[in-house]
């Protein structure tokens, strides 16, 4: 009895610094007599139905496992009613019969895939949050010391009053790009510059961009060892790589949204009717002020664009893909606008995804330029060296 008491008062303590509580528990069943077998949690409290079998200190300890791998209080599970009230400790709430589903989870994990050791535990998933993030990130994946804030996890909330509406954000980067007849006047261009990534090892190589309104575009990374080629003809997709497991390589999916998308936002004339829907909120991106703007389509995974709020330019499209083991997310970065013919056209693109990054900076865009159509057809397989192919 001793024992429990004195734990108990330790937990007290925890809990008048949290807030919350102040007297201790009523004890139910029967405590143990000193050097006997310390009462079971279930023997002590009053409705313990998967933490049985283990001393009350114990049961204690779990209850600030909990707290900690989700970052709540004892009240956000256990209801205000609990704030100094043991026995209300015992009542039903949502959040409990959720845990309580999440502990037989977790067993059940522990049991059937690592020998019953807890190895999997609920800081496993939800590392402090009260939602495990599913997606994962670039931020971490590429930066060494992300941002804590990742702007690609921004969500909008009930808009400000003074938030610019979805169709005052693109007239503004319409106004900034050059306006709507210039845009209008852009139909085609090709643009050359230099290319490096994770297929040239980092190495700057030789790009060369062919677009044509509204969305066809062709991008050809003269690399070392062959021509690396991705097509979006309007409706269909292809990819020709060095680093790809097939020789040409369709695009499906929400990769194919995605390159629908890339080649819309060379000639943004149309860049709205990219989403149904679309709402306005507001992040930081690095040091920028940036409007944030989501766009839904029904059947589609949203998509966001960010407009730096001074300039009105855009600066990131994020973009998600549905896989089998949950969505991956890819990241557009544009800078370096310069104007073509009254447009002005971002120079540097950045697409960084979950298997590379790839840097292009252009130096030169000659605007309505006759492109012939078979640039956009179906690009010839990649073959690689013999040697290259063998090491690969
Ligand atoms: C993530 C939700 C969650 C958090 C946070 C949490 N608990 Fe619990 N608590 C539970 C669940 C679930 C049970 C029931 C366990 C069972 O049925 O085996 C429980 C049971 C209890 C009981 C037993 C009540 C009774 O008499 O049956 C006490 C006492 C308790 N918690 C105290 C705390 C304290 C103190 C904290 C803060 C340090 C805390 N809990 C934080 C989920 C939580
Ligand atoms: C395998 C990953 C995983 C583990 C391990 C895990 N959880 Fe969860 N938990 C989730 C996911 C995912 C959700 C959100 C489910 C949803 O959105 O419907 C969640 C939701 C919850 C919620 C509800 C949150 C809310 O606001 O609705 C509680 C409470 C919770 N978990 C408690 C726990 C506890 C306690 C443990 C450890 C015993 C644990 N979880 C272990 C994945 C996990």
């Amino acid at each position: 009895m001793k024992g429990v008491w004195r734990r108990t008062i330790q937990v007290g303590t925890l809990m008048i610094t949290m807030g919350c509580f102040g007297t201790a528990p009523p004890a139910h069943g029967q405590a143990a007599a000193p050097g006997k077998k310390p009462p079971m949690a279930e023997d002590v409290l009053k409705d313990v139905r998967v933490l049985k079998g283990i001393p009350v200190d114990q049961f204690m300890d779990t209850m600030g496992f909990f707290a900690a791998s989700l970052s709540l209080n004892c009240t956000e599970c256990h209801g205000d009613r609990a704030a100094g009230n043991w026995a209300a400790y015992a009542d039903q709430t949502p959040m409990k019969t959720t845990a309580r589903k999440m502990i037989l989870m977790v067993r059940s994990i522990n049991q059937t895939q690592f020998g019953g050791t807890a190895v999997i535990t609920c800081y496993s998933c939800h590392r402090g949050a009260l939602l495990p993030k599913p997606e994962p990130s670039l931020a971490e994946q590429y930066k060494e010391n992300p941002d804590p804030i990742d702007p690609n996890e921004a969500v909008i909330g009930t808009p400000r009053p003074d938030d610019p509406t979805a169709d005052q954000v693109f007239s503004k980067y319409t106004a900034a790009i050059g306006g709507a007849p210039a845009i209008a006047n852009l139909k085609s261009y090709v643009a050359k510059g230099m290319y490096n990534g994770f297929d040239t090892e980092g190495s700057p190589v030789p790009v060369e961009i062919y677009a044509k309104a509204p969305t066809s575009r062709t991008t050809i990374v003269h690399t070392a060892l062959g021509d690396s080629v991705r097509t979006f003809d309007g409706s269909v997709g292809w990819l020709s790589a060095l680093d790809k497991p097939m020789p040409v390589m369709p695009i499906t999916g929400g990769d194919l949204y995605g390159a629908k998308l890339d080649a819309m936002i060379l000639f943004p004339s149309d860049l709205k009717k990219t989403a149904a829907q679309w709402r306005v909120g507001s992040t930081e991106l690095g040091d920028d002020h940036v409007q944030l703007l989501q766009g839904t389509t029904p059947g589609q995974l949203p998509i966001k664009l960010y407009f730096d709020q001074k300039s009105g330019l855009l600066l990131r499209e994020v973009r998600q893909t549905r896989t089998i083991v949950g969505l991956v997310p890819t990241q557009v970065d544009f800078g370096d606008y310069r104007d073509v013919g009254g447009v002005k056209l971002p120079f540097k693109l950045t697409v960084t995804w979950t298997d590379g990054q790839a840097n292009i900076q252009l130096d030169s865009v000659d605007a309505n330029v006759a492109i012939e159509a078979a640039k956009f057809s179906k690009p010839a397989p990649f073959v690689a060296p013999k040697n290259q192919k063998e090491s690969q």
